[in-house]
């Protein structure tokens, strides 16, 4: 097997539900406002699913354009990795529902947990897999319906999370050198910063436990801050570092799309202020899709375009986080 074969992005789709839930609805959900929202994170408006639509809904539209960008049928797909925090069940996974409902029937499938990071981890892992040669095409998604798992009586962490879909065709071969070397890091001694505590094997669905609301999100918000602002920051000056490139070299930084501070503070880290995407304005944070949405974005809106060098960063529950480095091949 040649562990050196080149892993290319040959399709990108993304995909969010119809309702839009705007800072002002949110004014009649919790104590709050437009302008406390706006000021604290850049968030105007998020998607919402409907009722019946499950990551997998989300996730199967987002791949299906990704199939369509990238001129690929369905069962072309020999691997699916679907990062998901807000899975359909805990079992069987997401993957396999999407792999029934787009038809990738020659495909292997599974889901990965790494929260906010989960994409571009899912990204990597494939990456290898094709690199190696086990498989010649995989399709990364990362799907959420951030509603279901969220308190709409918390303030502090209701409004600043929303629903969407993200995904990437992956493939060996392609023009220039693709997915680049990655930078990954976890610190497992922070999990409890940010976490669903029950509904688990640690703390099982009981009355008591709905009752304490431990099937929702919990998080310290200041503290994620302080932590996704530096551990980005880092990630993205270690892998450049790691793939011989200095900032100049880039075209386009995209970062997880949780907070516009968080982002505003990493681009001033780098001086990168003027090439750094952001489109938390419209979708507000949906944890694992959110990169994916937003490299479909830049991807399409033209603002990444053959041959440019583009840093992805992100930063998750775990504490998980992690970057790359993609010279644009379409
Ligand atoms: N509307 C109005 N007031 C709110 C509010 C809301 N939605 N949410 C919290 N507040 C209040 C708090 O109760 C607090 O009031 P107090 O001073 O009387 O106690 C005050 O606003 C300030 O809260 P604080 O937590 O200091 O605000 P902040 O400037 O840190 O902003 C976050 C809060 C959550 C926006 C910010 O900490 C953040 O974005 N953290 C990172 C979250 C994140 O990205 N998570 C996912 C990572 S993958």
């Amino acid at each position: 097997m040649d562990s050196k074969r080149t892993v290319s992005i040959i399709g990108t789709g993304s995909y969010v539900p119809e309702k839009v839930l705007t800072n002002k609805d949110l004014e009649s959900v919790v104590e709050t406002s437009d302008e406390w929202i706006y000021s604290r994170t850049g968030m105007r408006e998020r998607h919402i699913a409907a009722e019946d639509q499950a990551a997998s809904d989300l996730g199967s539209e987002a791949a299906i354009k990704a199939l369509v960008d990238a001129r690929i049928g369905a069962e072309e797909i020999d691997l699916i990795i679907v990062a998901t925090l807000s899975p359909d069940m805990f079992f069987p996974s997401t993957a396999c529902f999407v792999q029934e409902k787009i038809g990738a029937k020659n495909a292997f499938c599974y889901d990965l947990g790494a929260a906010c990071s989960g994409f571009l981890y899912a990204m990597d892992v494939a990456k290898s897999q094709i690199a190696c040669g086990a498989v010649e095409t995989a399709l990364v998604i990362g799907s959420e319906k951030m509603s279901t798992f969220i308190d709409w009586e918390d303030r502090g962490t209701c409004i600043l999370f929303g629903d969407g879909a993200g995904a990437a065709v992956l493939q060996a071969g392609g023009e220039g050198r693709g997915i680049m070397e990655s930078s990954m890091g976890s610190d497992g001694s922070l999990a409890h910063l940010l976490a669903t505590p029950g509904g688990g094997s640690r703390n099982p669905i009981s009355h008591e436990m709905i009752d304490q609301k431990q099937h929702f999100l919990k998080m310290e918000g200041r503290d994620v801050f302080k932590h996704a602002v530096v551990r980005m920051s880092e990630a993205v000056l270690d892998v450049m570092e790691k793939n011989g490139i200095s900032a100049d070299d880039v075209s386009c930084f995209i970062p997880h799309q949780a907070n516009i501070r968080i982002i505003d503070a990493i681009s001033k880290r780098l001086g990168v202020a003027d090439r750094m995407f952001s489109n938390v304005d419209k979708y507000a944070n949906t944890s694992s899709a959110a990169l994916a949405i937003a490299l479909d974005e830049a991807a399409r809106g033209g603002t990444i375009k053959k041959g440019d060098l583009v840093v992805l960063t992100v930063f998750g529950g775990g504490f998980t986080w992690g970057a790359n480095v993609i010279e644009w091949g379409k």
